[in-house]
């Protein structure tokens, strides 16, 4: 356990960043407003260059971003045990709060893509006092193992300290969420096998883990409850015993799980800024639901949407768990990750095609945080990993300016995200009414695909952005009635209201629909509705 620290977090502090939870939705809450982190994260090392940074800051701003996502490395923060440095956070908040950008910082801490490669170097070169995972017994690897109890004290110290130095920026909050470590979990075997993680796999199933399981029995992932159901689901026994062949990661994802819980309470005890975990996911070109990637090849015991319950029961200080979405499925990824009530936050995913992807992670699932991965210059890898997020500056404009009208009904059924993923029609219902979508285009394999989002706000009123379809509001199968367009108009959001521009009618709505054909930069349409038999 790691060495308790004094809290000095108890004033209580005016417009604190919180994850409000209201009926079925979550929102984050920042100053009292809610509030869409529409941002980026920058590359890995970029962060460690105050002066790069000056003209990132400026840059992003100038596209519309409002939030940035940037690492704090802990091998730069305690480069000698004890010793702290906080210069180049304290450069971050003053850069982006010029430019009003918020942040969320990003903790490489013990784990950085299943690696302890952001550890400082008294802790990489001391492997008797910070022993390694293993992937068999004798066998290092370049990850410190979550069974270290002196590398959690360690973990859980600096961070307390690097959130007791956020406190500083509690009248601004420029700071409004943390990421508590980078793609947690074990990488090369589906479990550690350092003589600690060995004896701990033969020790009975944590009676605490086992009570949770039992009272959340119905809503647990199907995969646990297949694998537990498999194994006889028993309420005692070795981790094996009770989940036979997915023992080894459910194993890893308790242990990780608990070791992070002990770094994010220290941290809130001292600043209780909302605080999540990013998953490298298990599933790359292939579909998810159809088994994915062995745990070991991405980082076994990782927040993956499998293991959620695992970890909300282990760590209840982490308020979301995260995908990091590089893989072709976004809509499928979104979905297992909005499971038993997890707030959506993206902080990474491919730039090539946020512009789109941005609708429907906030229109469809109400997430509060959106960022392309690497935004700032080009990946060090090479194209593969593209930054340019083309058309990305258009559709934060549009989603930023919209909010004031949206924010009221995101997470609720009045809103709906329009994403084509190869169908040239979709039908949606919205708001108790039925939407059909005509694709511009057979976009499916494009780089921008049509996308955008509906509100219903009012009795009558719809709000209808994006790019690439045209959406028709039609009479429910069980009604006589038929819907019409009463008025329909093009527009902008000035400062939260709606400014009209044209009014449409003739060629422009053929009575009906409500065109937004074109595929460069989204617009917006506002429509009134009447039925009449
Ligand atoms: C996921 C990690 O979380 C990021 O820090 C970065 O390494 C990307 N992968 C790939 O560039």
């Amino acid at each position: 356990m790691p060495r308790k620290i004094k809290s000095s977090g108890s004033r209580k502090i005016d417009g604190m960043p919180r994850l409000v939870r209201e009926g079925q939705r979550t929102r984050l809450v920042v100053g009292g407003k809610p509030f869409v982190a529409l941002g980026g994260e920058v590359q890995n090392s970029s962060a460690s260059d105050a002066e790069y940074m000056a003209g990132v800051w400026r840059r992003l701003a100038a596209m519309h971003y409002n939030t940035v996502l940037a690492p704090v490395y802990w091998e730069l923060v305690e480069p000698a045990e004890g010793r702290f440095d906080f210069s180049l956070v304290r450069s971050m908040i003053a850069g982006a709060r010029a430019q009003g950008l918020r942040l969320i910082l990003l903790w490489f801490g013990t784990w950085k893509n299943g690696e302890s490669t952001y550890t400082p170097a008294w802790i990489k070169r001391d492997l008797k006092r910070f022993p390694r995972g293993q992937t068999e017994p004798g066998r290092n690897t370049r990850a410190v193992s979550a069974f270290s109890q002196a590398c959690l004290a360690a973990d859980a110290r600096a961070f307390a300290v690097l959130m007791r130095f956020l406190r500083a920026d509690d009248r601004h909050h420029t700071v409004i969420m943390v990421q508590v470590e980078n793609e947690a979990g074990f990488l090369g075997a589906a479990r550690d096998r350092c003589a600690a993680a060995d004896r701990a796999f033969e020790s009975p199933l944590p009676k605490r883990l086992a009570a949770a399981m039992v009272a959340q029995r119905e809503t647990l992932h199907p995969d646990i409850q297949r694998a537990w159901s498999d194994a006889g689901g028993r309420e005692t026994g070795t981790w094996r015993e009770v989940f036979g062949a997915a023992a080894e990661e459910i194993f890893m994802a308790w242990h990780v799980a608990e070791y992070i819980e002990n770094v994010a309470a220290a941290g809130k005890a001292e600043y209780p800024l909302p605080m999540f975990v990013n998953a490298w996911l298990n599933y790359g070109e292939e579909r998810p639901g159809s088994g994915g990637t062995q745990p070991g090849v991405y980082p076994s015991g990782g927040p993956v949407a499998r293991m959620h319950d695992i970890w909300r029961i282990a760590a209840p200080s982490i308020d979301a768990f995260a995908p990091d979405i590089y893989s072709p499925w976004f809509k499928e990824i979104c979905r297992d990750f909005v499971r038993n009530g997890n707030v959506l936050i993206i902080p990474e995913c491919k730039a090539q095609t946020a512009a789109a992807h941005v609708f429907w992670a906030v229109a469809e699932h109400n997430a509060c945080c959106f960022a392309p991965f690497g935004i700032d210059r080009p990946h060090p890898w090479g194209p593969s990993i593209p930054s340019e997020a083309p058309g990305l500056a258009d559709s934060y404009r549009m989603l930023a300016d919209m909010l004031p009208i949206l924010a009221p009904h995101l997470g609720t059924p009045r809103v709906r995200g329009i994403l084509q993923s190869g169908d040239e029609r979709d039908t949606l219902t919205v708001g108790g009414l039925t939407v059909e979508i005509d694709y511009e285009r057979k976009l499916a394999d494009a780089i921008a695909p049509a996308c955008g989002l509906i509100a219903i706000t009012g009795a009558n009123e719809a709000y209808v952005a994006g790019r690439g379809f045209s959406a028709r509001f039609i009479r429910p199968a069980d009604s006589r009635e038929q819907i019409d367009i009463l008025l329909a108009e093009s527009g902008d959001f000035v400062r939260g209201r709606w400014k009209p521009r044209m009014r449409l009618n003739g060629d422009d709505t053929c009575g009906k629909w409500i065109q937004l054909k074109f595929l460069e930069a989204p617009e917006a349409r506002r429509g009134v509705l009447y039925t009449h038999a």
